[in-house]
């Protein structure tokens, strides 16, 4: 039985790494449950399969309840969520978007008590750190970015918190739910590639490495699908970059 054999809970599916997230799971099999604000911004081609679900609502105001029923039996939550990239999606509420869905659906698991826990995947960034110092440190200049960063954009606090939600708080002992935070670096377009998988930071954010979202997507839906990936990768913040010397060879 494939380790998704319930399906998939899809957050930020209209985005554009939930969006490929989307495709690359039913391409797979597996059905989806997408919480989207608005059906009509997702994947075309997308929307006929059968095996997908949309549910049309507001996860920042849903119901516990109603968030509940929409996880209940599934074997995992993708979350691609991000802020809109405009002066209200970036300053406006909800500024713990991220970080309020995480706890949401571990608050879900808890609720549901399912016989194997649920996998929650997180898209995060190699902005985030792990917790207890377990990245190479990075130089002042880069820490100083960090810092201004966060104290300046309400998003990049969000994507730190959500994190350490997992890492630290509700998910860290969850009888019920596992989790992966994966971290690309700075994400662009193009087709899937080769790509590689790294337990800490690897570049300085000066010298960025590229991550496209298409292996973003892939990576995702590996670790919500296959069992070994699963188990190298649970409980941890991956870094994820494109293998550009083995796409070229
Ligand atoms: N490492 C990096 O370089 C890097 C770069 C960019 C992003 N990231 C991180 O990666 C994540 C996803 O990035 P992306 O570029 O794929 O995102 P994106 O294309 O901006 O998509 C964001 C998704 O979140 C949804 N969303 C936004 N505000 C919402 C709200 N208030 N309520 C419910 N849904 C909401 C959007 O839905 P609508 O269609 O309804 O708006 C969309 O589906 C973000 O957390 C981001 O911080 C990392």
């Amino acid at each position: 039985m494939s380790a998704a054999a319930g399906g998939v809970v899809l957050l930020g599916a209209t985005g554009r790494t939930g969006g490929r997230v989307l495709r690359q799971v039913l391409e797979r099999g597996v059905a989806v449950r997408a919480i989207v604000r608005s059906a009509a911004r997702l994947p075309p081609g997308a929307v006929a399969d059968a095996r997908l679900t949309v549910v049309e609502a507001d996860l920042a105001s849903m119901p516990a309840e109603a968030l509940r029923r929409h996880v209940e039996g599934r074997s995992a939550v993708i979350c691609c969520l991000g802020h809109t990239v405009s002066l209200r999606g970036l300053f406006g509420p909800p500024r713990d978007l991220v970080e309020g869905a995480v706890r949401a659906v571990c608050e879900a698991a808890a609720s549901l008590r399912p016989a194997t826990p649920l996998r929650l995947i997180l898209m995060s960034s190699v902005s985030v750190h792990r917790p207890a110092r377990a990245d190479v440190r990075r130089g002042a200049g880069e820490r100083a970015f960090v810092r201004v960063l966060r104290a300046l954009l309400p998003p990049a606090r969000d994507n730190q918190r959500a994190a350490d939600a997992l890492a630290s708080d509700v998910g860290a002992e969850h009888p019920f739910v596992e989790w992966v935070v994966v971290r690309p670096d700075s994400l662009s377009e193009g087709d899937p590639s080769a790509y590689r998988t790294h337990e800490g930071i690897v570049s300085s954010l000066f010298r960025a490495d590229g991550t496209r979202f298409a292996n973003v997507a892939h990576f995702m839906v590996e670790l919500a699908i296959e069992e070994a990936a699963w188990r190298r990768w649970r409980g941890q913040m991956p870094v994820i970059v494109d293998d550009v010397a083995a796409s070229r060879a």
